[in-house]
């Protein structure tokens, strides 16, 4: 068999009882065996300042830079703070993107889910996260879209996904970002 697709997977909160870490690990948990989802913690990235590049960047930087680098493909699961992306996460694609000519996120495969208690799901940090993707050169999943609403109402309390409709929709969904880290993977590189 295969060794199966290494995803790096990002959470824009650090909130402990944040509901798009819970949809993180559920899809861990939810994943086939061919995909292989894996926590990359940002909280502990110094804020990104150009000086220290190249010659002096933090060891959470260059960690960073080198798990992601190394991963197939990454998903990005985000709440959306003031209808746009949290600093958190917006620190950590900018750490990755430099020095420049050498970003971690060029050519790679990746899949934005939006999480909001709110009703709209996070649309507005969706599409302004996809705005970066873009200028980064990342293949970006179209469809399905994921702007997951209700949060609050979704999980059950091991922190599995309850609601079916929901958790059929995100079965869907990892099915659909499989095969397009498999369409994609001819030009994955971590240059
Ligand atoms: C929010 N929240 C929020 N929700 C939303 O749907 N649209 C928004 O623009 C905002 N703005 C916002 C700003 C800030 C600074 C905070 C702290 C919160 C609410 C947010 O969706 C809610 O706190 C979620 O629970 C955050 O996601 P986690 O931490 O549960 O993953």
């Amino acid at each position: 068999m295969a060794s199966p697709k290494n995803v790096s997977m990002l959470v824009g909160s650090l909130r402990k009882g944040s509901f798009n870490r819970k949809m993180a690990l559920a899809l861990k948990s939810m994943a086939s065996a061919s995909l292989a989802l894996e926590l990359v913690e940002i909280g502990n990235l110094p804020l990104y300042n150009q000086d220290l590049d190249p010659d002096s960047p933090p060891a959470e930087w260059v960690e960073f830079r080198r798990r992601v680098g190394a991963s197939d493909a990454v998903l990005f699961v985000t709440p959306e703070y003031n209808r746009s992306v949290p600093g958190v996460l917006k620190n950590a694609i900018d750490v990755g993107s430099r020095p420049y000519g050498k970003s971690v996120w060029s050519k790679k495969p990746c899949g934005v889910i939006s999480v909001s208690p709110g009703a709209i799901g996070g649309f507005g940090a969706n599409h302004h996260l996809r705005q970066s993707l873009v200028f980064l050169d990342m293949p970006v999943l179209q469809q399905p879209e994921a702007y997951v609403g209700g949060a609050d109402k979704l999980f059950a309390d091991d922190g599995s996904i309850s609601n079916p409709a929901t958790k059929e929709f995100m079965g869907k969904y990892l099915a659909a970002f499989e095969q397009w880290i498999a369409r994609n993977a001819a030009t994955t590189t971590a240059s």
